[in-house]
């Protein structure tokens, strides 16, 4: 069991939600909250909210990451914003592949993989989601689409690139349903992702990589999620739109 070597990090995901005023007074309320947490805290917000949120955030320990980037530099791509541009502005944390853009959004395993490589070449770090629908769940394929996507993610990462991943294993089933993995499916899912990893870097690489478990994770069921061997973290939907849920869930992962 190597959880001692892997810094815990809880990352929140607004999603399409707060406008400016309520980004200042979110993080307003959360910086003395968790003012001098053990694990990393970051905050990913809507684009037009980044400048805002890294404002905020100054001179704590809140991160702030953004939700998508696209995989190009620039160019004829109306509606997105570059990796570039996200370094740019001093953010430094991006989460690719989430399920809500797989679903809704048309992204694959191939542009995630595209999307992962541009946030690596710009100087991000990667918060990337992998995860099972129920049909899949029920059909005891968890296993093979978890290491299919994560293994099409991670084609041409470097060893040492690896170093700014961070797995997110989110049931596409748990996502904002209420139902979250106990605690025993998602430590296994979330170890069958660190042997793909060693399998492909090596175990003291995968030994050193964060992964997190996403789905409805609260204050009331991360501490028993959280001490799971295999879980390093959480990336938190409606839980991180409340300062003192989130505080929460952080206190638990310190
Ligand atoms: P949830 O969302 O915590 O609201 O289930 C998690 C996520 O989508 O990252």
């Amino acid at each position: 069991m190597n959880k001692e070597l892997r810094k815990a990090v809880i990352a929140g995901n607004w999603k399409m939600n707060n406008t400016r005023p309520d980004t200042t007074g979110l993080i307003g309320r959360l910086k003395p909250l968790v003012a001098g947490a053990a694990c990393d805290v970051i905050a990913c917000v809507p684009h037009t909210n980044l400048e805002t949120a890294l404002k905020a955030a100054q001179g704590s320990n809140v991160k702030i990451g953004a939700q998508n980037c696209h995989w190009a530099n620039s160019g004829a791509f109306t509606g997105e914003i570059s990796a570039g541009m996200l370094a740019e502005l001093g953010v430094r944390y991006v989460i690719i592949g989430h399920s809500e853009r797989r679903q809704y959004f048309g992204e694959t395993d191939v542009t995630v993989n595209q999307r992962v490589r541009a946030a690596l070449d710009a100087g991000l770090t990667a918060i990337l989601c992998v995860g099972e629908l129920l049909e899949q769940r029920e059909q005891e394929i968890t296993g093979e689409i978890c290491a299919m996507q994560t293994k099409i993610a991670l084609s041409g990462v470097s060893k040492q690139e690896l170093a700014r991943i961070i797995i997110a294993y989110e049931p596409v089933w748990a996502i904002g349903t209420g139902k979250t993995a106990t605690a025993q499916q998602a430590g296994e899912v979330c170890g069958l992702i660190r042997n793909v990893v060693a399998n492909l870097y090596g175990k003291a690489a995968a030994d050193a990589l964060t992964i997190q478990y996403g789905g409805s994770m609260n204050p009331s069921n991360a501490a028993e999620l959280l001490a799971m061997p295999d879980i390093d973290g959480g990336l938190i939907g409606g839980a991180s739109l409340k300062a003192e849920d989130f505080a929460a869930i952080i206190k638990a992962a310190s």
